[in-house]
């Protein structure tokens, strides 16, 4: 049994290359990772972050996951530039560590895609259903959450119609689910940048004191939360073979949409805990709950719908990672083959796109995911390392190969990048772990029962 065999370099662009329409540009791309990028993490989670672990020190939790995620992004960028295949992180293991990493890699980004999908979709029915509140419409209590026989609940409608609205936008094509994306991420920005130049005006600097109430323990344990937020410009680099230039196109999207949010990030986590004083931001909506506490309630419902718009988008890149994925994956051969059929008309792959749609709608629908979004961390967290040490292994076993942008001070540089993403790891809490650890070893039990015969690798 050959557990690393590797895939050769040009295999997956001879195959296959030509089939996904090539579509996206710098600007397109730039805009999807924004759109990927801020959600959840920044209207919902930084609330729980500010008050349970790193008080107004929650600013240094953002820089810190920020500065892993930047050396992860140069990673990224070189990887992404280099291969400019689908698959993102799986299809740059397959060529720099062999098949069973890449399918340990695949199957967790499948899981961290996933869970996130899930997780988000049920943020967004949160806020939904509050505008809804807003203008005195109420859902029946059975439709209004994921089931819980003790609060009445039994299905998350709202989550299920955004999965199933969002596959079918994403059925239709790239750039037309591209245009709508850019749309929404405009909305979002206004509405964040809305919030900081409102916001600043009611900062009182005695909020900040004592700025580290939970010591540098509480500031890392908020980085490994907040760490979410910047989930998602990883996903970029899964539409590869959808851009016009990957060589230059890539890097420049990875890279200046995750500078864009970190920039943003900070400065809001200062207004955030400069407004409130930090015990009081134990809600699922902090950043709308924060304006409503200095009476600014119109802005606060603004900032609602905006983040409404933010996560829809979030959605979307997600899913998108998600079925292009699955279709690196399948194409392979280590999941069934149907996964990777494009439809002739739309370009784009119809049926995974319904896969995974209907399977995340059915999680999200029924089951209570929303405390799951760290195991989305640790999933790509194990990512972002694995593919930093990558960088490393490709520029020792293939040193002429061209490479639209390359990591400077190498091994340095992703040697910092690993260790960094595994200290987050290592401060994720224990059932994270487990959780994570059990998916693993389903995963090596799928590949042993299914992939290592059917791979592509096998057959040749
Ligand atoms: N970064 C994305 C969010 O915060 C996953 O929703």
């Amino acid at each position: 049994m050959d557990l690393f065999r590797k895939k050769p370099l040009v295999a997956p662009l001879s195959d296959n290359a030509g089939k996904l329409s090539k579509t996206l540009g710098a600007l397109d791309l730039t805009t999807l990772g924004v759109g990927a990028i801020i959600g959840t993490g920044i209207f919902v989670m930084t609330g729980v972050a500010a008050a349970q672990h790193a008080g107004p020190g929650l600013v240094l939790s953002f820089v810190l996951a920020g500065f892993a995620c930047v050396l992860s992004a140069l990673c990224y960028s070189e990887f992404a530039s280099t291969l400019p295949v689908s698959g993102s992180a799986y299809a740059y293991s397959y060529v720099a560590f062999g098949e069973l990493l890449a399918w340990i890699l695949g199957w967790d980004l499948v899981l961290e895609y996933g869970v996130a999908a899930a997780a988000v979709s049920s943020g967004w029915s949160g806020y939904f259903q509050g505008l809804l509140d807003g203008f005195g419409v109420h859902l029946p209590t059975a439709l209004s959450g994921a089931y819980n026989a003790d609060k009445g609940t039994f299905i998350n409608l709202p989550a299920v119609i955004i999965i199933l609205l969002i596959s079918y936008l994403l059925t239709r094509g790239v750039k037309e689910t591209a245009r709508f994306n850019a749309i929404m991420v405009v909305i979002k920005l206004s509405v964040v940048l809305l919030f900081i130049f409102t916001g600043v005006f009611y900062v009182k600097p005695e909020n900040w004191t004592p700025f580290l109430p939970f010591g540098f323990q509480g500031v890392v344990n908020g980085a490994a939360t907040v760490f979410f937020a910047y989930i998602g410009f990883d996903a970029l680099s899964t539409a590869a073979e959808e851009v016009k230039r990957p060589q230059r196109d890539l890097p420049i999207g990875i890279i200046s949409s995750l500078a864009i949010c970190t920039v943003l990030y900070i400065t809001v986590s200062l207004v955030l805990t400069g407004i409130v004083p930090y015990q009081s931001l134990n809600v699922s909506d902090p950043v709308s709950f924060a304006l409503r506490f200095v009476n600014q309630n119109t802005i606060a419902g603004l900032i609602s719908v905006g983040a409404i718009a933010g996560m829809t988008t979030v959605l979307l890149v997600l899913l998108f990672g998600q079925t292009r994925l699955l279709f690196a994956i399948s194409r392979d051969g280590l999941l069934p083959e149907v996964l990777s059929k494009v439809s002739a008309k739309t370009h784009t792959p119809v049926r995974s796109t319904w896969v995974v749609g209907g399977i995340i709608a059915v999680l999200t629908g029924f089951v209570p995911l929303d405390r799951l979004a760290n195991l989305t961390s640790i999933g790509t967290l194990f990512a972002f390392l694995v593919v930093s040490l990558g960088v490393i292994v490709l520029r020792r076993t293939h040193p002429d190969l061209k490479r639209g942008f390359r990591v400077p001070w190498v091994p340095f540089i992703p040697l910092l990048s690993a260790a960094a993403c595994g200290y987050l790891m290592y401060n994720l809490g224990r059932e994270t772990w487990i959780g994570f650890i059990l998916w693993l070893i389903i995963g090596l039990l799928v590949y042993w029962l299914y992939g290592y015969k059917h791979s592509k690798l096998n057959r040749k």
